[in-house]
């Protein structure tokens, strides 16, 4: 690794927690289920795998933590604050720094939120996932929705800024059923909502079921229908919609996730996490091993579980920079794009496809922002393929 940065950029961190109680039939995501959760082991890898990381980033300003999993709720609370005080300490602080930790809302973490927050989180995303309890059985989740609707005041009472997620698209899901469980969901919400579709990953068990005609998933045409009325009920109840899947009141968007849409730098620790980190004014792609396991060994033996460090060139960038920042609202900023990537916008793209895109009504180019339209923002990873040169 590299032994010094030059940049004053800020910087996020994300932590991950690869464990959970039980594997979900639609998740990809790098969680375990394990018999007993090895807590010290790994708190004491996370701290150490922490320090190295951080002796590489001494002068940038922490502007988010993430725990992110997995289920980082069944983190013990004191590994949590280690972690908030280790960065933190070595770290120059952002004001209002944010330090969000996700949640599952089982009685037995519930119990726990409190504790969080005293580590210091102080932003909660809770996996409530849907308010329908058939769908919640279906989508083989640990906890009933009383649980989750409890999870949520009680997340409310003890946070200023609270998070939930929902899926919907789900199987036989009808446009006026989810209206009716996302106007629900909104008079339950704070300040934020996470509303992912349903997408079948290659490995899970939905994927299986899939594949044998066993689940059915809404066509093309519903779910932009669906997509377009959640974006139009949220509105209604003041919650923009500033990135494909995520709303927030005007100011309560995720910083974090705002970090990685914008393509600025993060550190990332934990079985599997990514990182993006500028090293002599260089950007390198950085990535842990994924298995729980191989990690912690690494770690003890290395002090940190790296497996892959690239640096990235400036047309790897630029698909990068594309593929986050199309999915925000408010697009790519050219300015933005040129001083991270090092060429302007329109000498990494085809200008002749971005005209033909604009015509189509798939893409916005007012000189400034490069954004993607209702019609594009479903179209996306087409839309990159095509742009690219
Ligand atoms: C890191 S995951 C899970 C966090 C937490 N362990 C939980 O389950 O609540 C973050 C979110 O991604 C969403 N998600 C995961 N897999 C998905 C899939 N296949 N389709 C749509 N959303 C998905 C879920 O809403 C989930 O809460
Ligand atoms: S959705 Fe959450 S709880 Fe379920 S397996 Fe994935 S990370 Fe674990």
């Amino acid at each position: 690794m590299h032994p010094s940065l030059q940049s004053n950029q800020g910087i996020a961190l994300y932590i991950h927690w690869p464990f959970c109680l039980a594997k979900c039939p639609y998740c990809d995501f790098n969680s375990h289920v394990t018999k007993t959760i090895p807590q010290d082991d790994y708190a004491k890898a996370l701290l150490q795998e922490l320090k190295t990381a951080l002796a590489l980033t001494h002068n940038r300003i922490l502007t988010s933590i993430f725990f992110g999993g997995g289920t980082p709720s069944l983190m013990a609370p004191t590994t949590v604050q280690q972690l908030i005080e280790c960065a933190t300490k070595n770290l120059p602080v952002a004001d209002q720094l944010e330090i969000t930790l996700e949640a599952n809302p089982t009685s037995v973490e519930n119990q726990k939120l409190k504790d969080f927050q005293q580590a210091g989180v102080n932003r909660i995303s809770l996996g409530i996932q849907s308010l329908n309890p058939v769908a919640l059985k279906a989508l083989g989740r640990e906890h009933t929705v009383g649980q989750a609707i409890e999870a949520l005041s009680l997340a409310k009472k003890l946070f200023h800024r609270v998070s939930f997620d929902l899926i919907y698209a789900r199987e036989g899901q009808t446009l006026s059923q989810w209206e009716t469980e996302l106007d629900e969901a909104l008079a339950l919400a704070n300040d934020h909502l996470s509303l992912y579709q349903l997408t079948i990953e290659s490995g899970t068990l939905f994927a299986k079921q899939y594949q044998q005609g066993k689940l059915h998933l809404p066509d093309e045409i519903t779910s932009s229908e669906l997509l377009q009325m959640t974006d139009s009920v949220t509105n209604r109840h003041g919650l923009a919609a500033y990135e494909i899947s995520n709303y927030a009141k005007p100011g309560s968007e995720s910083k974090h996730n705002l970090a990685y849409w914008r393509y600025q730098d993060y550190i990332g620790i934990g079985p599997g996490a990514h990182g993006r980190v500028t090293i002599d004014h260089n950007l390198y792609a950085t990535e842990r091993y994924k298995n729980p396991q191989k990690w912690l060994i690494s770690v003890q033996e290395n002090g940190h579980a790296l497996c892959h460090q690239e640096l990235l060139s400036c047309m790897d960038k630029a698909y990068e920079m594309l593929l986050m920042g199309l999915r925000l609202t408010e697009g790519v900023k050219a300015s933005l794009f040129e001083e991270r990537c090092g060429i302007p916008i329109l000498d990494a793209i085809n200008v002749s496809m971005l005209t033909a895109l604009i015509e189509e009504d798939y893409l916005l180019w007012d000189q400034t922002y490069l954004k993607t339209t209702a019609k594009g923002k479903i179209r996306l990873n087409a839309i990159l393929e095509a742009l690219l040169k």
